[in-house]
């Protein structure tokens, strides 16, 4: 048997349980908003202004969840409780492009599929009564009376689920991150050879076999000073003279299931900057198993602060405690982002602030903007675990400008700010017992 068709064995039995806790999450959701029938449009395409050009797909997150199937626009699913779930599949007459495949693989024999060969063909095999439906997606996927109404008390049940990965879905993100490690592998290669930025981006790419337009998020490939940029998206056509640090924050799509990964690396083994890396792995390391049931991730966060913070004392960075550099503000100059996030169909996934599936938000502790994840931690939530140091001067001065010039050694800043900075990233699944980190595993396979 071949690899692809002993995961799709696997997936198979996965799959039904999937869908069977999809039902009754869909039921429970139905039966709060007051609707008969869910619907869940694909998505179109999208044309770009005064253009003849499309944006690439990007597929409705509601819709993968049920399916597998990240390119198939003006198609539907079709829910009513009590009933078999219908796919309304869109395979176009269509000679400029490579049409979708016949409907095939594990998901298939759960469905009443029907083919349709024009998107208004739709209408007539949606449910009558449009009134009677919740239909979740983008006002673009509107067809005749089927106006997406995405109704508030079915969207937030369903987002607040899907924090509960499904042992199918969890298989589904292993393999994202296989994946990614795959090129991450493939780029620390190229880091090692002295390649510049776009080039280390291709080695990637190649490894992993996925281009932008697949990719859960643009790539970030920073060499040197770059690593400050937190978002640096830029790739320098050109290798940098010497290649001190290289910054990877890269991740895979699996059946549309994101991994989300980031490593630090230094040229120099001996260098003391390879020591700081070192000093904040240990410290994600900690975070990681820190991961379990009951835990509130606002809390988690703060002791990312702490920890990271105790690295800068030990490298004398900083030269007052982890708790005075947390209270002044100084942590988070350092430390500017937030220590994660959900993750799984989407690489920031939904309902990081739901206080429950009736709505409600917990909001960030105050000076913690960028925290995109406050809940309490329950099994089956996958969360990313990704502290990070950063040489940012922007944000330094702001420490001098708010009379904390003290707090910091500026001739450690200066040493370090050529490295630009450092942050490690793993997905973290909690359970009723030990975290399980899905990231480490897939490095030390390949
Ligand atoms: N790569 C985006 C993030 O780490 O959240
Ligand atoms: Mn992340
Ligand atoms: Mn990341």
């Amino acid at each position: 048997m071949t690899a692809s068709a002993s995961l799709a064995t696997e997936l198979a039995p996965l799959y039904a349980e999937h869908l069977a806790i999809l039902q009754r999450r869909a039921d429970e959701a139905l039966a709060r908003g007051g609707f008969d029938h869910l619907l869940v449009p694909s998505g179109s395409l999208h044309y770009q202004v005064f253009d003849d050009r499309d944006y690439a797909y990007a597929v409705n997150p509601q819709f993968k969840a049920w399916l597998p199937l990240t390119r198939l626009p003006y198609s539907w699913l079709v829910y009513t409780p009590g009933q078999r779930p219908k796919v309304i599949y869109f395979q176009p007459f269509d000679y400029w492009h490579v049409v979708p495949d016949a409907p095939a693989g594990w998901w298939v024999d759960h469905f009443d599929i029907h083919i349709i060969r024009k998107p208004e063909e739709a209408l007539a095999l949606l449910p009558t009564a449009s009134a009677r439906c919740a239909i979740l997606g983008e006002p673009q996927s509107a067809l005749g009376a089927y106006t997406p109404n995405n109704p508030e008390a079915v969207i937030q049940y369903l987002e607040y689920q899907r924090s509960f990965k499904t042992a199918y879905e969890i298989r589904l993100m292993r393999e994202a991150q296989r994946l990614a490690v795959r090129g991450h592998r493939a780029a620390e290669a190229a880091f090692r050879q002295g390649r510049g930025e776009f080039a280390i981006n291709m080695a990637y790419c190649a490894a992993v076999e996925q281009d932008a337009n697949e990719l859960p998020y643009g790539n970030i490939i920073a060499l040197n000073e770059h690593g400050a940029v937190l978002h640096y998206m830029e790739l320098d056509r050109q290798a940098p003279a010497t290649s001190r640090s290289f910054l990877i924050d890269a991740g895979a799509s699996f059946h549309g299931y994101a991994s989300d990964i980031t490593r630090s690396y230094a040229a120099d083994a001996g260098s003391e900057f390879q020591a700081l890396i070192d000093a904040v792995d240990g410290v994600q390391l900690q975070l990681a198993q820190a991961v379990r049931a009951g835990v509130d991730y606002k809390q988690l966060h703060i002791d990312a602060h702490l920890q990271l913070m105790g690295v800068l004392k030990d490298f004398g960075v900083i030269t007052v405690s982890p708790e005075a550099a947390l209270a002044s503000g100084v942590s988070a100059a350092f430390f500017p982002h937030g220590l994660g996030h959900q993750i799984g169909l989407q690489v920031h996934d939904v309902a990081g602030f739901a206080a429950s599936d009736r709505g409600g938000r917990i909001e960030r502790p105050a000076g913690h903007p960028y925290l995109r994840m406050t809940r309490v931690l329950e099994p089956g939530m996958v969360v990313t675990i990704e502290p990070g140091l950063y040489f940012i001067d922007m944000l330094l001065n702001e420490v001098k400008q708010n009379g904390h010039g003290d707090s910091v050694d500026w001739s450690r800043v200066d040493h370090f700010r050529p490295y630009g900075g450092i942050r490690i990233e793993d997905e973290v699944l909690c359970t009723e017992g030990d975290a399980v980190n899905l990231t480490r595993p897939a490095f030390a396979e390949a």
